[in-house]
C-alpha cells in the first residue's frame, strides 16, 4: 500500500497587496504518496511556487492544514520547522543556490556536517553523490568553472545528501537550455527510481511529462490531476501528448 507522505486539507493562502488581496492558493486538497514524483503545472501566477512554499513551511499558510506524515506543520516554532525540513526535506531551485567561492564537492558537503556527526562518512557521500551525477571530475572546481547543467547537478546532490524524504523543485530546468534540463530531468528520474519522493513545479509540458503524475493549478484552486505512471519512458513523445491533451482540456 501507497504511504501517505503529505497531506493537505482545504489549504488557503491570501497575500495582502497594499490592502488588495491576492488568494494564491484556495482550499486545496492535495495529497503526496511516499515514491512519488508529482509535477506541479499551471499558469505563471497560478499559485504553483505559493503551494511549494506552504507545503515545505518556508512559508505560513492563512488556512486549512498541512500534515506532513503525522505532524501538523502549523503548529510548529520557526526553530522546530527548520529542523523539521533539514531532517526530511531538500530544495532545488531555478536561480541555483551554490557558494561561490567554494568547491562543488565543499557545497556539497556543508549541509551534510550541519545534518550529520561523522564528518568523513559525509565526504564519502559526497563524493559518491557527485560521482553518480556524471560530476567525478569536476567535483574539485569551482560553480563558476562548470556549465548552468552541472551547476543544476550540484544542486541536486546538496539536496540529496541528508536523505530526504522528500525533494522539492520548483522549475529546476527553468534557466537551462534543452540538453541540460534534459541531463537534470534524467538524474530526478533515476534518484526517483531509486525512491526519492519528488514534488517539481514547472510550467513546461516536455518537462512535465518525465513525472508520473501532474496536478494542475488554475487560479489557485486545484483544478485537475493526471496519472501518467503506466505509459513508458521508452516514448516520451506519448507522455508528452497525454500531458497535452490533459492540460488542453482543462483549458490551458
Ligand atoms: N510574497 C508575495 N506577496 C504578495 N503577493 C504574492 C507573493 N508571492 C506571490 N504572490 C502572488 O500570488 C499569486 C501566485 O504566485 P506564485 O505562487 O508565485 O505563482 P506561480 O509560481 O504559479 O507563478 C500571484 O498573483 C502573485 O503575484
Ligand atoms: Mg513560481
Amino acid at each position: 500500500m501507497k504511504k501517505l507522505l503529505i497531506q493537505t486539507n482545504n489549504l488557503c493562502k491570501t497575500y495582502f497587496n497594499d490592502g488588495e488581496q491576492v488568494h494564491a492558493n484556495r482550499n486545496i486538497n492535495l495529497r503526496i504518496y511516499e515514491k512519488e514524483f508529482t509535477v506541479i503545472m499551471g499558469s505563471s501566477g497560478s499559485g504553483k511556487s505559493t503551494l511549494l512554499y506552504l507545503l515545505s513551511g518556508l512559508d505560513d499558510l492563512t488556512s486549512g492544514g498541512i500534515k506532513f506524515k503525522d505532524r501538523e506543520i502549523k503548529g510548529m516554532s520557526e526553530k522546530e520547522k527548520a529542523q523539521f525540513r533539514r531532517r526530511n526535506m531538500g530544495f532545488v531551485f531555478q536561480e541555483i543556490h551554490l557558494v561561490s567561492n567554494l568547491s562543488l564537492l565543499e557545497n556539497v558537503v556543508i549541509p551534510g556536517y550541519l545534518a550529520q556527526d561523522d564528518k568523513e562518512q559525509v565526504d564519502r557521500l559526497a563524493e559518491q553523490l557527485l560521482s553518480k551525477l556524471g560530476l567525478q571530475k569536476e567535483m574539485n572546481r569551482m560553480p563558476a568553472q562548470v556549465s548552468g547543467g552541472q551547476k543544476q547537478r550540484c544542486a541536486i546532490a546538496k539536496a540529496v545528501i541528508n536523505n530526504p524524504e522528500l525533494v522539492f523543485a520548483d522549475e529546476p530546468t527553468g534557466a537551462l537550455n534543452s540538453s541540460q534540463a534534459e541531463e537534470v530531468m534524467n538524474i530526478l528520474l533515476e534518484l526517483n527510481q531509486e525512491g526519492q519522493t519528488i514534488l517539481m513545479v514547472t510550467h513546461n509540458m516536455k518537462v512535465a511529462s518525465w513525472a508520473n503524475r501532474v496536478v494542475f493549478l488554475q487560479d489557485g484552486r486545484l483544478a485537475g490531476e493526471l496519472d501518467i505512471s503506466d505509459y513508458s519512458r521508452d516514448n516520451m513523445l506519448e507522455r508528452e501528448r497525454a500531458v497535452f491533451s490533459f492540460l488542453s482540456k482543462k483549458g490551458w
